[in-house]
């Protein structure tokens, strides 16, 4: 790969393939559970190091991830590939670990009206869910990322100040999170206030522990990735074909899709492991599991070529 021409940027990158969880959580049509177990393997076929496969959360809250234990249970483990799983409280730390998992995600946000939306609780709460599950992990080996929501801007309070986003990270690592994905749920970040964010975590965490995840809503997703990439961040998260948004955010359409920021992040001569052709074999496949088509962009032009 040629060497990026801006100075600087980190060589080598993480992606975190969301697709399976954050892209299937808010589907409307039924997705098969072996669907989904197809997705994945083509996801890990693609090179992916990390996916979130499924969430242990409330049926009832989210009844299109009810089938998480049979999801796992068709996966096969392979060597440099974790799989991962959103956790909310004990109970589902308990079905997740009885799946087999070792890492988690618990998750919470920077606006109290989201979480509330979201987990039923406030901040507060939620951080108080979370003991027990980070003390399961602790007991069984498991790694625990933190996901902070709404971190740029929230669908029912507006703008989020960054102090709001520090004191959740304080409390995230402070219960034992080894991992912090900032959210921008709603996709309303642009690069300036990328830059207070990362800023306002740096003296609390390394920059090795900062995950960015991105929603691409208002198309500002790439331009924040590489603002990040500036200040040094080297984990992003992302979904194959850019479906999804969450279910208490209205409006916020996709995540950034991984086939974009692959592009974005191989034309830097950042490697990733990652065969882009691969991801859209796993997008096309979803598509056709759904009935519809995939909001990436690199998808559309990589499709319509054929
Ligand atoms: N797995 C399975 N069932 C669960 C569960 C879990 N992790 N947590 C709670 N439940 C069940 C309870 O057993 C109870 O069932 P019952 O009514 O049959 O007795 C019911 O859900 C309500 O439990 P309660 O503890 O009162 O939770 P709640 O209603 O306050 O909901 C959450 C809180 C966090 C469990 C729920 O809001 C949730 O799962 N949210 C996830 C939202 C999400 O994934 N958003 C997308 C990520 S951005
Ligand atoms: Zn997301």
């Amino acid at each position: 790969m040629p060497d990026s021409p801006l100075k600087g940027l980190p060589r080598r990158v993480t992606v975190v393939e969301v697709g399976p969880r954050d892209g299937l959580q808010n589907e409307k049509s039924v997705i098969a559970t072996a669907d989904k177990i197809t997705f994945i393997k083509l996801l890990a076929d693609a090179g992916f190091s990390r996916i979130e496969a499924t969430s242990f959360v409330s049926p009832k809250a989210i009844p299109q991830l009810a089938d998480a234990t049979e999801v796992m249970a068709g996966i096969t483990p392979r060597p440099g590939l974790r799989y991962s799983a959103l956790v909310p409280n004990a109970k589902g730390m308990e079905r997740a670990l009885a799946a087999g998992l070792r890492e988690i995600a618990v998750f919470t946000a920077a606006s109290e009206t989201f979480t509330q939306h979201n987990i039923n609780t406030s901040i507060a709460g939620s951080i108080e869910n979370f003991r027990p599950v980070l003390a399961l992990a602790r007991e069984a080996g498991a790694q625990a990322r933190g996901y902070i929501s709404t971190a740029f801007g929230c669908p029912y309070e507006g703008a989020i100040a960054p102090e709001a986003v520090r004191r959740v990270a304080a409390s995230l690592l402070d219960i034992g999170v080894t991992e912090l994905s900032i959210g921008d749920t709603i996709g309303v970040a642009t690069p300036g206030q990328v830059v207070d964010v990362i800023e306002t975590l740096l003296p609390l965490t390394g920059i090795e522990r900062l995950a960015m995840h991105f929603h691409d809503t208002r198309g500002t997703a790439l331009a924040n990735v590489l603002t990040a990439l500036e200040l040094g961040v080297t984990i992003f998260d992302s979904q194959a074909g850019g479906l999804g948004g969450c279910h208490y955010a209205p409006g916020a359409s996709g995540n950034l899709a991984s086939e974009d920021l692959l592009y974005l992040l191989h034309g830097l001569g950042i490697e990733t492991g990652i065969d882009l052709e691969k991801v859209v074999a796993a997008s096309a496949f979803l598509a056709q599991a759904r009935g519809s088509a995939p909001a990436s962009r690199y998808y559309a032009a990589a499709t319509a070529e054929r």
